[in-house]
């Protein structure tokens, strides 16, 4: 059991070396890469306007975390709506943390950052309201996912809640084969890890209030290049079940009870 246990341990880090030296190389040029397709623009707007959303109202004592913040991509958009709260960004990486100190210089933007590992936040217990993650989760197998819920539990205050984005293996029965086998032949055999979304209730089980949203829905990438108006007001549409099982990321919003 112990052998097993550091076997796996050693896996991890591994998981972690690779993704932290990976992502520090791409850093410069990582937020150019995730917008030059109308595919990715499209779908960077409708997910930070649905998290936006989530969020709810603010004020300036409100305690912020964005985990990981990357290249403060989610941080900036957040200042360029207007939010004045404090905001913290945490990443593993250099090369994502300088990019992203860079950027609130050019900006002329406060944010603070600090360098931490998400299974080890360098954060007090019960500190943090708000704790959002985005493109992050899919990075690990499914099996260290309930390590990160517990430690993004241990810092949320109770009553705080977190957001976390999670990719959906559902997208309609062709959909979760399509993912499966695109992803064993395409990507090198490096899985990405996928939820159904009747999972969320179980990962979430020690969590309140948990509920989700869908983002991006295949075909409505090409409406926006001709026509964006609609195809936002039917990516509205993920509110609903039916839509939102067959949106590719799911957004879970679970607040920490308050006993
Ligand atoms: C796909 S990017 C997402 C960044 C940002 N949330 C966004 O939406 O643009 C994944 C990020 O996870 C960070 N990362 C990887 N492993 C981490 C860990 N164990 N703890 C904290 N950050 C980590 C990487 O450095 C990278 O910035």
């Amino acid at each position: 059991m112990g052998l097993a246990k550091s076997i796996d341990g050693n896996r991890l880090q591994q998981i972690k070396d690779s993704l932290r030296n990976s992502y520090t190389k791409q850093s410069a040029t990582y937020d150019a890469q995730r917008t030059i397709s109308a595919n990715g623009k499209f779908f960077f707007e409708v997910a930070y306007q649905t998290i936006d959303e989530l969020i709810g109202p603010t004020d300036e004592d409100t305690v912020h975390v964005d985990m990981p913040c990357g290249t403060g991509r989610f941080l900036f958009y957040l200042c360029e709506r207007g939010r004045t709260h404090n905001m913290l960004g945490v990443d593993l990486s250099p090369g994502m943390l300088r990019t992203c100190q860079h950027k609130a210089g050019e900006r002329s933007k406060t944010v603070s950052l600090v360098m931490g590992d998400a299974f080890r936040l360098p954060l007090a217990n019960d500190s943090v309201d708000i704790l959002t993650s985005m493109r992050f989760f899919h990075l690990f197998p499914r099996r260290y996912w309930p390590a990160l819920l517990a430690e993004t539990y241990r810092v949320i205050r109770p009553g705080g809640f977190l957001i976390a984005e999670m990719r959906n293996l559902f997208r309609g029965v062709a959909g979760a084969l399509y993912v499966e086998y695109r992803d064993r032949w395409f990507y090198g055999g490096r899985r990405r890890s996928y939820v159904w979304p009747h999972q969320v209730g179980g990962l979430f089980r020690r969590w309140a209030c948990v509920e989700s949203r869908g983002v991006g829905l295949d075909g409505l990438a090409r409406l926006s290049a001709v026509a964006p108006g609609p195809a936002r007001r039917l990516h509205g549409l993920t509110r609903y079940p039916l839509c939102r099982h067959l949106a590719k990321e799911l957004v879970v919003k679970a607040y920490k009870p308050l006993h």
